[in-house]
């Protein structure tokens, strides 16, 4: 469950601020940078220098105790407005991934909370519970996928749900370190995640380091490996599913789960329920991020495309309910039908409210 020796954290808190591993350097260079504003939390994230739903979740969570430093001995306690700005600023950094806006406000929330208790301390206990919570829901849905999958040796994936995206070992990805972790064969086909590449540049990164068989795959390539046979069980992350089971996440996971209902190959979704939004009913209602343009015209600094072209550069889609086989969450595998299952299973947290 711990970093292999001598890997750097995707994420900490330290003295001087938050630290993470650079993503937007990733493979070509190991960086840390500090975060030591809540500007700079904000820029990391949009930048996707920190990136996957429950690692952007505990990067806000962290973000608010940093904002609250320094505040002037007399300041009002609560300081309601000061925390009302870090709630919009940080929780509204990216739109998409639900975890960041939950995780955002259940700190901001406990602050208030607090009454006059010190707000800096109080946000860095929520936020470092955020953390450790998201470490044990990333072992439980491993495990779950691990005994919900046991033949399943070829799984294709999409973007990066790893250490690189959790506070643990990831979700889709923590189905593959659970497996290995218990000597079960298993090996991945990446695909490389058009346009900003996360497949590529992360996920068999990520995977090669730990030493798990990976195979990279453009995009369009992953249809054709359904069809060969060449995947046992599609698995994916998730930054957001609503409560009739509908699920955003990286753009491109709605093709592969067209291809695999196709050709009859299960399609999970691996997620924490930390992802799920009670608020949303159904995936038309979810946010889908616009990138920038130049993300799409250009491979990295290099361009590929007319400079000018007209460029449509959703950075999530949303898969129906319909094409899932299973929800692979930190409290079980759910299954369809869907809205039943997942209301049940926020009830048991106390996301929503016990049946009347
Ligand atoms: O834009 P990104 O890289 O933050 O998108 C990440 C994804 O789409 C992941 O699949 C999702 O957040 C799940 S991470 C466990």
């Amino acid at each position: 469950m711990d970093e292999p020796a001598g890997e750097v954290p995707t994420l900490r808190w330290t003295a001087q601020g938050i630290e993470i591993l650079d993503q937007t350097r990733l493979p070509a260079a190991v960086v840390v940078r500090r975060l030591e504003t809540v500007d700079a939390v904000v820029t990391a994230i949009q930048e996707l220098a920190i990136r996957g739903a429950p690692a952007l979740g505990a990067c806000g969570a962290f973000g608010v105790a940093l904002g609250l430093r320094g505040a002037p001995a007399g300041a009002p306690r609560p300081p309601v407005a000061l925390l009302e700005t870090l709630r919009q600023r940080l929780g509204g950094a990216r739109p998409t991934a639900v975890n960041l806006r939950w995780a955002v406000d259940r700190v901001v929330d406990a602050c208030l909370a607090g009454g006059a208790a010190d707000p800096e301390t109080v946000a860095l206990q929520e936020a470092q519970a955020i953390f450790d919570e998201d470490r044990q829901a990333c072992a439980r849905i491993g495990e779950h996928g691990r005994l919900e999958l046991p033949g399943a040796v070829a799984l294709l994936t999409h973007c990066n749900t790893g250490r690189l995206a959790t506070c643990g070992w990831g979700t889709a990805l923590g189905v593959v370190y659970a497996k290995a972790a218990r000597g079960e064969p298993v090996r991945v086909l990446a695909a490389e995640t058009r346009p900003l590449l996360q497949g590529a540049r992360l996920t068999a990164w990520e995977l090669a380091r730990a030493g798990i068989p990976v195979t990279l795959l453009s995009d369009g390539a992953a249809a054709a490996a359904l069809r060969r046979g060449l995947v046992d069980a599609v698995i994916v992350g998730a930054d957001r599913i609503a409560r009739n089971g509908d699920v955003a996440n990286k753009v491109g996971t709605l093709a592969h789960a067209l291809a695999a209902h196709h050709f009859g190959i299960p399609f999970y979704v691996a997620a924490p329920l930390t992802t799920f939004d009670p608020a949303t009913a159904t995936g038309d209602a979810i946010v889908v991020e616009q990138r920038s343009p130049d993300e799409v015209r250009r491979a990295g600094t290099t361009l590929v495309a007319p400079e000018t072209v007209a460029v449509w550069n959703p950075a999530f889609d949303i898969t129906p309910a319909e094409l899932i086989t299973g929800l692979i969450t930190d409290a079980g595998v759910l299954r369809p039908p869907y809205p039943a299952a997942i209301t049940a299973a926020l009830r048991a947290t106390g996301a929503l409210p016990p049946a009347a």
